[in-house]
């Protein structure tokens, strides 16, 4: 039996038969607003909360005061997840050098460190410092399009995300790569490389049900384990999120 790290998600587990395969890296693909910070947050905390397995966020989208402020309306306590935000702070003028500014986030302590020229050998330090520092077993990156912007050429792209994976791999933790997936296309890969790199894809949706919009989850692929096939409906509601594992996104509607 493959060992599995269970979400905590209401109805995602069962749609992965008890939950992802541990030690997999997950891409976690959806528009913006499709609840991908939303979820892999959630699957950090629920580690915590519900099965003692410590988790990181890196964040090189927001900064981690105001992911603590916004994930607050949820009233979770996020206190003893670790959230790294990475953030890109300036260019220099002079050769272009991009910088982050490194803030470090654990109990209500802020910790803003010095900035440091951005590379993905400083995201992967990083991860590998605060991974055995706080033995995490989860561990999100949000996300590989802040990660690209950051790179020169699609080749360094392929590169730095497979250096990454390899990572992740071989710290064996289970791990969310957020990705941005336009609506109405057809496949993930945005650069030809994520399909190979992950083990499982999880795509988030947002349609458009008549007048209103209808939250959607679907387990494109999970490599090594039977899952649900289909489109399910998910809602983000006070709780965060649930996932429906006997409704269908799509009855009763007319289409994407
Ligand atoms: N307290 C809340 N209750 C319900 N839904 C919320 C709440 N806060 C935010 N949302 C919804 O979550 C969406 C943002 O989710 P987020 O995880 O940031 O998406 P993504 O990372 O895919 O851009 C918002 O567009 C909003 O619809
Ligand atoms: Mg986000």
């Amino acid at each position: 039996m493959t060992e599995k790290t269970a979400t905590g998600i209401t109805g995602l587990d069962e749609m992965l038969e008890g939950g992802i395969p541990t030690g997999y890296t997950i891409l976690v693909a959806g528009g913006p607003g499709t609840g991908k910070s939303t979820f892999a947050m959630q699957f950090l905390k629920n580690g915590i909360d519900q099965f003692g397995e410590n988790g990181i966020y890196i964040s090189l989208e927001e900064r981690a005061p105001d992911m603590i402020r916004n994930f607050a309306n949820y009233g979770w306590d996020l206190s003893k997840v670790k959230i790294i935000s990475m953030i890109p702070e300036k260019a220099s003028s002079a050769h272009e050098t991009k910088y982050v500014s490194v803030v470090g986030t654990q109990s209500s302590n802020t910790v803003e460190l010095s900035p440091k020229k951005f590379s993905v050998d400083l995201v992967a330090d990083t991860i590998r410092e605060h991974v055995k520092s706080s033995d995490a077993k989860r561990i999100v990156i949000d996300s590989l399009a802040a990660l690209s912007a950051q790179l020169e050429d699609p080749f360094s792209i392929r590169q730095e995300i497979l250096g990454l994976s390899n990572l992740l791999s071989d710290l064996g933790c289970t791990a969310l790569l957020l990705t941005e997936m336009p609506e109405g296309q057809a496949g993930i890969s945005r650069y030809g490389i994520e399909e190979f790199v992950a083990q499982g894809v999880i795509a988030l949706y947002n349609i458009r049900k008549g007048s209103e919009r209808a939250r959607g989850l679907e387990i494109l692929k999970m490599r090594g384990t039977k899952h649900s096939q289909k489109i399910c409906m998910m809602e983000l509601a006070n709780e965060g999120f649930m996932v429906y594992p006997n409704e269908n996104l799509h009855s009763g509607t007319s289409g994407f």
